[in-house]
């Protein structure tokens, strides 16, 4: 199978064009991939700029969407021509971004190259992504993307391979030119992982007993994970896995776990499907690569905020944290629920920007065990990505040594440190203009509002969020306007950084609680007030026309 090396001559297509690399890389509609050269430009500017790789190994893999496997074959033909010694692929192209950061780490690979849109939908007509991760498995820094960026302007030619296709769907190693290839199974050293973090045998024990669960993979990369986990090696009955079979286009869906699109598992833990008056003890479903989570108990919704602070309290009951954490972070529109656990610990609380590349550095730091976003995301240093079947087990583990319902857990965590109410509205769809001019009315309000009663509310800090990294003191600024009242309830508003169609204008509203009898169990209901005075102070519908939020988490 060995082939000349040749290379293409092009010219720049600026393949970033409408978006700002970050840590997401790229992600276009899958058209723009199939174009020619289009994907080999991003490819080559990658090995351009990420030093000196010659005989090293590549770690590539993807959540097994529309196009997956015709970019591999790319992948691997460039990577052979470009001096990479080898590269380990999983078997049919599937590997879940917390898989390949486990891989990268494990195999102790120079760098790695997910293809994924994380939970966008997939298809012919959908999204395709790549991003670039490193050798500690999380993605790029900041400076290496803005290089890749500044190649793809400059770039005039790629190297590749011309060779005939590689066989994926076996395990095994074979050449590829000067350069090997290893096809390894996409579930094994995850699973290994996993294994070595949390208490199995008291899973097995829990599930054996009767105690009933539901993982809803939604057609995407976990399936073939949640099958060898929960079903082989924990012992849950068949059937547990839902929607397990990856799909090329996650069956028409999208995949992302939330309470609007994995309404079929929320049909069944609330027992609103046919035939389902008693739902299952625990639900809980991933996205397209695998990075997010989302947590249900019977009739019951844990917010991903709760949900961090609950696993950083209980951590001492999971074997692989049994000895304490280091401290913990969120990002800034996460709710502050983990700061009053971190506080009774003892522990430093970091608060980021939106984003996991703000982790990575307190990691790599030892100051940071535990850390997690609002929108779905929870992980730990065991990788450099968020994880979504790590939190799940996570969960299971915390139940199993417990022994009590999942609504008792939260319910328990809220009398001992209060309740953080806390919802996100997404305006989406909204003219890109409208959107920035109504962060511009709410910059211009910076010095105006503090001192100032809404409802009986003391506004006492208006600001745009900026963070010094502590590691390496990098400073990023505008990351979201905050409002932030005397009594510690909070009004923040963002821009969204991964959507695709106009902005999608974020608003998070949180307050707190320490009587949980006066506001009730309905987050919206106890936010009430403040989901008024968001939409007073932003103008809201006078600059975007909307009175009511697209998507409600
Ligand atoms: C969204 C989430 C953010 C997450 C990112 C990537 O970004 O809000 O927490 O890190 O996706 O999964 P946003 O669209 O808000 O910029
Ligand atoms: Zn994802």
């Amino acid at each position: 199978m060995c082939g000349d090396k040749m290379t293409v001559s092009v010219q720049t297509t600026a393949p970033f064009e409408g978006q700002r690399p970050g840590t997401s890389g790229l992600r276009k509609k899958v058209k723009l991939f199939q174009q020619q050269h289009y994907l080999e430009n991003f490819v080559q500017s990658v090995f351009d700029v990420i030093g000196d790789y010659r005989g090293r190994t590549l770690v590539v893999g993807g959540d097994g969407r529309y196009y997956n496997r015709e970019a591999i074959q790319i992948i691997l033909r460039m990577a052979a021509a470009n001096g990479f010694g080898k590269v380990l692929v999983g078997q049919n192209g599937i590997l879940s971004t917390p898989a390949a950061s486990c891989v990268i780490r494990k195999q102790k690979a120079y760098g790695g190259l997910i293809l994924s849109a994380s939970h966008n939908p997939a298809g012919p007509d959908e999204d395709f992504g790549i991003k670039y991760n490193i050798g500690n498995g999380g993605p790029a820094p900041e400076m290496v993307t803005e290089a890749i960026f500044a190649r793809t302007g400059t770039i005039d030619q790629y190297k590749i391979l011309a060779a005939d296709d590689i066989e994926l769907d076996q395990i095994g190693s074979m050449q590829l030119g000067d350069m090997q290839v290893e096809v390894i199974d996409s579930v094994t050293d995850y699973a290994e992982l996993m294994e070595s973090i949390f208490d199995f045998d008291a899973i097995r024990k829990l599930l054996a007993d009767g105690f009933n669960m539901v993982f809803d993979a939604m057609h995407a990369v976990t399936g073939p994970y949640a099958r060898v986990i929960f079903e082989e090696k924990l012992g849950a009955a068949a059937g547990t896995v839902m929607n397990g079979i990856a799909r090329e286009d996650f069956a028409g869906g999208h995949p992302d776990p939330n309470l609007t699109y994995a309404k079929a598992l929320v049909d069944v833990m609330f027992g609103d499907g046919p035939g389902n008056e008693s739902p299952p003890e625990f639900g809980a479903a991933s996205d397209g690569d695998g990075d997010r989570n989302m947590i249900l108990g019977k009739r019951f919704f844990v917010t991903p905020s709760d949900s961090l602070a609950i696993l950083a309290a209980n951590a001492q009951l999971v074997p692989g944290y049994s000895n304490g954490i280091a401290g913990v972070a969120r990002s800034m529109p996460t709710s502050a629920a983990v700061d009053r656990v971190a506080d009774r610990l003892g522990i430093d609380c970091f608060e980021t920007p939106t984003g996991w590349k703000f982790f990575g550095n307190l990691m790599d730091a030892g100051k940071v065990t535990l850390c997690g976003e609002e929108s779905f995301g929870t992980g730990s240093n065991h990788v450099r990505e968020k994880d979504g079947l790590w939190a799940v087990l996570f969960w299971l583990n915390i139940l199993a040594v417990r022994n009590v319902s999942v609504e008792q857990v939260v319910m328990e965590h809220w009398a001992l440190y209060g309740r953080n109410y806390y919802t996100r509205h997404d305006y989406e769809g909204v003219d890109a203009v409208k959107a920035e001019q109504m962060i511009q009315h709410l910059q211009s309000r910076f010095e105006k509002l503090p001192g100032n009663n809404f409802g009986d509310r003391l506004v006492k800090v208006c600001d745009d969020f900026s963070y010094t990294d502590p590691v390496d003191q990098s400073v990023s600024t505008g990351q979201g306007i905050r409002i932030i009242f005397e009594d510690g309830a909070r009004i923040i508003f963002r821009l969204s950084g991964t959507g695709t169609e106009g902005a999608t204008v974020r608003i998070y509203i949180e307050s707190f609680e320490t009587d949980l009898e006066k506001q009730g169990l309905d987050a919206q209901a106890a936010l009430g007030d403040l989901i008024k005075t968001a939409a007073t102070i932003s103008r809201l519908k006078e600059f975007t026309g909307r009175t009511e939020p697209t998507v409600i988490t």
